[in-house]
């Protein structure tokens, strides 16, 4: 993760470092959450007043993972690797046989910290303590499972249910075989269960604001389910008639809203900014932030704004990964949502429940419009061999398109 501080402008997005004034860790212990009610439209989720987790020990662990073993590594973050782990499905002991399951288990790496000041350590702390508070609550089909975690000494691991076709970032922007390019199709199911996700913390009674909307952070799971992971920052929202929460400006470079950059107000609507910038990156196929673009489009919302507003200029932003397979009104119709997210004003911006009805229809009319080819295809005789269009964004370098070839894995230094 690239940490924003609060000298961080949206124009000047540096990888920079936070900073934590106060931490106990006695706050793990003390987890009180009171059991809220939802929103009638999101009741598939649920908020548990203790946290269900089971403590692992490290030796456990080690031997989940054979021993952190270099080839069961699914990826990296800021914060350290994530590794592949086989655990017991009922007592989540780790097991060679049996009814085996699947875990991701993140270790924290402290020493990854190296070069920042010394509070700096502390920061996986706030993470896991944040982690276990929010992700060990909060259930729900869209949210990725916290099944535990581990903590002894200086060693911090989280353990998470596995997401087998990782993450969206991944499946965007990173190329070879394991990576086939996303349809229309499947990326409006991803934008879809991502937004149930986001639609779901925000309409619990505390409007949990998750701060940390991002590509890498929607997992997948064999069915291209979406999942949010790494409650790391989120944060419970106001209360009463207050708009927002004052806090330390953390999050992501790119993704993060203009008014919590410049003034630390974090709003529920600051996510909903994170949701366009991922709706725009889906759309375009472009990262949030990519220096190996021209410098005038290092920042992706700069300029591919002007892009959203008709189909013409539209389909010369599109993702030439989607071949020109795209029904037309459905992907301005995601553009023009994706332009509501990115208003300057939170106030301007959709909820995401309104984010999500408007991506369900956006589906719907995909559907029907199918059926409607069908129908009229049985009255008309086929064409065949017409050439695929394949739109082509002028502002695209020529040769490996932006994301090509870039790490898979944000490698930069991580501070919560
Ligand atoms: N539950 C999981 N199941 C499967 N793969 C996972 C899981 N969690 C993480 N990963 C893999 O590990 C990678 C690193 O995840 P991690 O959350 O540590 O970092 P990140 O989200 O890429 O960056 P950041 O440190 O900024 O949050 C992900 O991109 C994903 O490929
Ligand atoms: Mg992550």
């Amino acid at each position: 993760m690239t940490v924003l501080s609060s000298t961080t402008t949206a124009s000047n997005c540096t990888a920079t470092t936070g900073k934590v004034s106060t931490f106990s860790t006695s706050a793990l212990e003390q987890s009180t959450c009171n059991s809220v009610s939802t929103d009638e439209a999101f009741t598939d989720g649920t908020i548990l007043e203790m946290p269900n987790l089971r403590m692992f020990t490290l030796a456990e662990l080690k031997n989940a993972t054979k021993n952190f073993k270099a080839e069961n590594v699914l990826g990296e973050g800021g914060f350290g690797k994530v590794f592949k782990g086989w655990v017991d499905e009922k007592t989540l002991s780790p097991t060679k046989s049996g009814l085996r399951m699947v875990v991701a288990v993140k270790k924290l790496n402290p020493e990854g910290m190296q070069g920042f000041e010394e509070w700096q350590f502390l920061t996986p702390f706030l993470s896991l303590q944040s982690e276990v508070n929010f992700m060990g609550k909060l259930s729900h089909p869209n949210l990725v499972k916290l099944l535990g975690y581990c903590l002894e000494e200086k060693d911090l691991l989280l353990v998470y249910e596995f997401m087998s076709k990782g993450s969206l970032e991944n499946h965007l922007f990173r190329r070879g075989a394991a990576f086939e390019p996303l349809s229309w199709s499947l990326r409006l199911k991803i934008a879809i269960g991502a937004a149930r996700g986001l639609a779901f913390l925000h309409s619990s009674e505390k409007r949990v604001i998750y701060r940390d909307f991002k590509a890498s952070n929607i997992l997948l799971d064999p069915n291209y389910n979406a999942k949010l992971s790494d409650f790391g920052l989120a944060k419970d929202g106001p209360v009463g008639t207050d708009s927002h929460v004052t806090t330390r400006v953390l999050g992501t470079c790119g993704y993060a809203a203009p008014e919590y950059i410049a003034t630390g107000h974090l709003y529920v609507k600051s996510d909903v900014y994170g949701f366009g910038v991922v709706l725009l990156e889906m759309l375009s196929g472009q990262r949030a932030l990519d220096t190996n673009r021209p410098s005038d489009q290092h920042n992706l919302i700069d300029w591919a704004k002007p892009y959203l507003v008709d189909r013409k200029k539209l389909a010369r932003l599109m993702d030439p990964r989607l071949e020109g397979k795209y029904p037309s009104k459905g992907a301005l119709q995601a553009a023009q949502l994706t332009l509501r997210c990115l208003a300057n004003e939170p106030k301007s911006r959709p909820s995401m429940k309104e984010v999500l009805e408007t991506l369900e229809d956006i589906e719907a009319m995909k559907v029907q419009s199918r059926e409607s080819k069908n129908a009229s295809s049985q009255n008309r005789p086929r064409r065949h061999g017409q050439a695929p269009v394949h739109p082509r964004s002028p502002v695209r370098p020529r040769q490996g398109g932006p994301g090509v070839g870039s790490p898979a894995v944000s490698r930069s230094p991580k501070a919560r």
